[in-house]
């Protein structure tokens, strides 16, 4: 594996197979690699001849300092890690590289982004967007992959890519968990054992509402569900809600009433940390056969 932190080597290194017709795909990260990170890579590399693996934290994302100091920063771990999953090469530029002096642009970023985590966090989705958006500029790759569990980052990526003609195709792979359920995240390092063990309440709550959500009738209101499950996270968990909303899986607008395509997204805070997490729900029948259906799926 090549590792490589000028995006002027790393266009000419990508010339000669480009020349030669080789597929590049292309795996943006903030570092810390976790399973979830690496299966992003090997879903990569089984697809490409060329897998190249981004890692740079992002300022402009980050609205909070202490988040961004505090972010894990594990390259050599990180380099064996991405080496084992098969990629070829490692692009980890410096802050200035990315943010040159006198950058003064930005992709101004929609409706899908002012909602939920963008509401709570005030330009995280213009940084995350501008960042990919160069990313994908620098490595022009046949294929980008990123993670349902940032599912309202996928959506935003996705829309910008739409919207700007950039020509890549987006893959977005599934949620990697633990076997209790937590999602695996870069930030779950910072749990203390008993933040950790209430963590894994938010996974439990989601599934819970999501048998529920498959159960109910079609247009029955959602409201009473989201605040028991609320209730639920906060007394039985011990979690502090920022945000627990049933969504159009596509624009993000609330549903009020149960529909066939839904996800439900979640913003938890536990021990000082914050996660985030999602589910999607997707119902064939009307009502109690969906019920029996989730029931024999366990
Ligand atoms: P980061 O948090 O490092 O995540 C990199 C990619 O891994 C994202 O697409 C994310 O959704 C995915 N990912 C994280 N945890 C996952 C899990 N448990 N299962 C599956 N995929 C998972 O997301 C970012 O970095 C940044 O915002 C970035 C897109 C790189 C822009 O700076």
């Amino acid at each position: 594996m090549k590792a490589i932190r000028s995006a002027a080597i790393l266009r000419d290194t990508l010339h000669g197979p480009r020349y030669e017709k080789k597929r590049i795909g292309l795996v943006p990260t903030m570092g810390a690699f976790h399973a979830g990170h690496l299966s992003l890579m090997r879903e990569a590399k089984d697809e490409h001849h060329l897998v190249v693996v981004s890692l740079f934290v992002n300022p402009t994302q980050f609205d909070d300092p202490e988040d961004l100091d505090r972010y894990p920063r594990t390259l050599v771990d990180d380099m064996d890690k991405a080496e084992a999953a098969g990629v070829d090469i490692l692009f980890h530029p410096t802050g200035e590289e990315i943010y040159p002096k006198g950058f003064d642009t930005r992709v101004e970023v929609g409706d899908i982004a002012h909602r939920f985590e963008g509401e709570g966090r005030p330009g995280h989705f213009a940084g995350v967007a501008t960042v990919v958006a160069k990313l994908l500029n620098i490595v022009q790759p046949h294929t980008a992959y990123f993670g349902l569990k940032d599912y309202q980052q996928s959506l935003v990526v996705r829309r910008m890519v739409a919207d700007l003609n950039l020509p890549v195709e987006v893959v977005c792979m599934p949620t990697v968990r633990e076997p209790d359920g937590l999602a695996l995240s870069s930030r779950n390092q910072r749990l203390d054992a008993d933040s950790r063990t209430r963590a894994a309440g938010l996974y439990r709550v989601l599934g819970r509402l999501r048998n529920d959500l498959l159960a109910a009738e079609t247009g029955a209101p959602t409201a009473a569900l989201l605040d028991a499950g609320r209730t639920e996270l906060e007394t039985v968990h011990g979690l502090h809600v920022d945000y627990l909303v049933l969504a159009h899986p596509d624009t993000l607008a609330p549903l009020p009433k149960v529909v066939r395509s839904m996800v439900l997204l979640a913003a938890v805070r536990v021990g000082g940390v914050r996660l985030i997490d999602n589910i999607e729900i997707h119902r064939t029948h009307g009502g109690g056969r969906a019920k029996a259906a989730a029931e024999a799926a366990g």
